[in-house]
This record gives C-alpha cells, structure tokens and sequence, in this order.
C-alpha cells in the first residue's frame, strides 16, 4: 500500500467540496453511557465485525492517499482499544496526512495522555458536560467526574499545543453551567465548543425536542460574562469561535440544529465496522470492509470505490428533533 502521497486533492463531491479530512471510529463501544450518545441497554458489534489496527491502517493509507490531510480517531471511546497508541504511531507515520487528532471521554487519559502524545497525536478534544458530580454521574449513567478531570489535566501536563473541551448542552439540565464551564476551560488555557443535540438513536432518557436549546442564545448569556469578539479563525469545520479577551482562549458553537454548515462540509466518516458514512445526518453508507478482507492489499480497488461514493455525498443534513430520522446511534456514527 506504498505509493507517494498525492499532493493534489482528488477528493472532490459533486457540490465541489473538497474532503481532506477522516473522522475514524475505532470502536463502537464506550466505558460511558451518556444519556444523549446512547440508549440504557445497547447492543454492541461483534469484536470480528471491527476493523483490526491493520485494516484501519491501510484503509487510513488509501483515504490519505485520495487526499485526506487529517484524521481524528473517535469511538465509541476511542481510549478503550487496547492496540489504540499503536495506530496512532503508525497514522502518524503516514506521508501526507498532517494531523493525528482525537475526540475522547478523558477517562483513561491519565495513564494514555504522554503515550499517545509520544505516538505522534497532535490535538486533543475532550467531553466534558457538567462541573458537578451528581449531575455528572446522571448524564454519563456511570461515569466519575474526578476522572475526566485528572484525564484534562494529564492532557495539559503531556504538553499537546492545544486541548479543545466539548460540552452537549441540554435545555434544563446543563445549560446554568455554560459560564462556569467557560470558566473553566479559559483557566486551564483551553478552548472549549458548545453543541446542540442531535436527534441521532432513539433514546429513553429524555425526549429531545425538550432539551434542545440554541447556540445563539448561549452566546448571550456568555456576553454577560466574557468580553468576546469573533475570530478570524476558521477550521474547515462547523465550529463558529469566539476569542476571549486577555486570554489565549476560544469559545466554538456547534449548531447542526440551529445554523446548517453542510455548505463547507470538508469531512467523511468511516465507522468502526468499516462503513464509509458520507454525511453525519443520512442513513446511507458504503461497506468498505468488505474490499478490505475480500481483497487484502488492493489499494487500487479501495479506492475506485471511495471516489464512487463521494458522487453520492448528500448536499445537507435535515434533523428534525420532533423526529429520529436517523437510526444511528453517535457511538456507531463515530462522534
Ligand atoms: N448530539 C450532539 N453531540 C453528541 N455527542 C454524542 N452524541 C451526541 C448527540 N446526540 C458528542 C459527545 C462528544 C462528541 C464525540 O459527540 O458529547 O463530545
Ligand atoms: Fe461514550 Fe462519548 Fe457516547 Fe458519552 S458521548 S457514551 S463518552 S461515546
């Protein structure tokens, strides 16, 4: 699977946007269960329907190969593979791909924290939905809030340029603590986004209409608190950021509820299982596992078939809280 990387992007849909960017689900399973990712009682795939670190490498190849800059390893939990620091030296290994990121829970990141920074990853994001204990062992189901945060300090501590902070912000459950999470990340010399719920799997805990609540009205309530002027910054992706004043710090909003961003989409999906998801908010998916196992090392058909599917990437996404449109679980989509 050796050939050099293609320097000009090849990964083009029919609205012509250009994808450089991989999310990778390593896993579909989590030593969380939050109430919005997940239901109480999930069923989880069967560990010969995940990909293996070398089917996730060479699949990785191939994607940057087409043109994919940067990949972010997500799950599930991606921290729960055992094999995970490996994978990210060899993706860190791959020439071509720029960055090596990561979307975690924090749990386990005391003890992976210095070698997955050593493994070559680059960024960190980490959940973190509520300050509070209580709270935070009622939105998790089973979760320690005292973990998550060793896990944000080791984080600090390894010495990655920047961690982000990711908070889903739930109407009349979290939303009183936007300020002190802000806080929060502003005093650990980190930024953190905000995001509105999506309707992904039917869940039992609450009904989503009810707890959706805009990123606009959240900006509000930070100006009564922080000085913040927009920033020029823009990732490629859907966050909207703020910069505080006096601080390194920045303040992101993801509104797939509120603002649609499909229009500068730059990303696809691949889950655990090897299906290519091409867009976050649609049921449909190409087996890529399939190619992998049926015919091992052919780089090439890999290929034809992921530039097949990116014909069918879909414009937008149109979630409808009142609605499960989608059957998909957040730990099967890959977060
Ligand atoms: N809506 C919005 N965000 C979600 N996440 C998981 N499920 C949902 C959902 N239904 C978030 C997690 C984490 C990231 C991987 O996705 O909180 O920050
Ligand atoms: Fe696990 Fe993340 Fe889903 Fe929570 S949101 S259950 S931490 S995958």
């Amino acid at each position: 699977m050796k050939s050099p990387p293609n320097k000009t992007p090849s990964l083009v849909d029919p609205f012509g946007r250009t994808v450089d960017y991989l999310r990778l689900s390593v896993t579909d399973r989590c030593n969380l269960r939050c109430t919005y990712c997940m239901a109480e009682d999930m069923t989880f795939l069967p560990k010969q329907q995940i990909l293996s670190l070398e089917e996730l490498r060479d699949a990785a190849a191939v994607f940057v190969e087409l043109g994919i800059r940067k990949i972010r390893l997500t799950g599930g939990e991606p921290l729960i593979r055992c094999d995970i620091v490996k994978l990210v030296s060899s993706l860190a290994a791959l020439p071509g791909l720029d960055e090596v990121t990561m979307t975690t829970n924090g749990v386990l990141l005391p003890a992976l924290a210095q070698p997955l920074k050593d493994a070559g990853l680059s960024r960190l994001n980490i959940s973190i939905d509520s300050l509070n204990a209580d709270r935070f062992r009622q939105l998790t189901r089973v979760g320690d809030l005292h973990e998550v945060i060793a896990g944000i300090k080791a984080a600090g501590a390894a010495g990655f340029k920047k961690v982000k902070l990711n908070a889903v912000i739930l109407a009349g459950f979290n939303d009183d603590e936007i300020i002190d999470l802000a806080r929060f990340a502003v005093d650990h010399g980190m930024d953190i986004s905000f995001i509105e719920e999506m309707p992904l799997g039917e869940i039992n805990s609450h009904k989503r209409v009810n707890t959706q609540i805009s990123s606009s009205s959240l900006r509000d309530k930070l100006d009564s608190k922080f000085t913040l002027f927009d920033s020029t910054e823009t990732t490629g992706g859907p966050s909207r950021y703020l910069q505080v004043a006096n601080s390194e710090c920045k303040i992101g909003f993801i509104s797939p509820m509120s603002n649609n961003f499909c229009e500068s989409c730059n990303r696809v999906r691949m889950t655990a299982e090897g299906r290519l998801l091409l867009c976050l908010g649609n049921e449909h998916s190409i087996d890529l596992r399939e190619v992998l196992r049926s015919h091992p090392g052919d780089s090439g058909l890999l290929k034809s078939k992921i530039l097949e599917a990116l014909k069918d990437k879909p414009e937008r996404h149109y979630f409808d809280p009142e609605q499960v449109n989608i059957v998909r679980f957040m730990n099967m989509t890959g977060g």
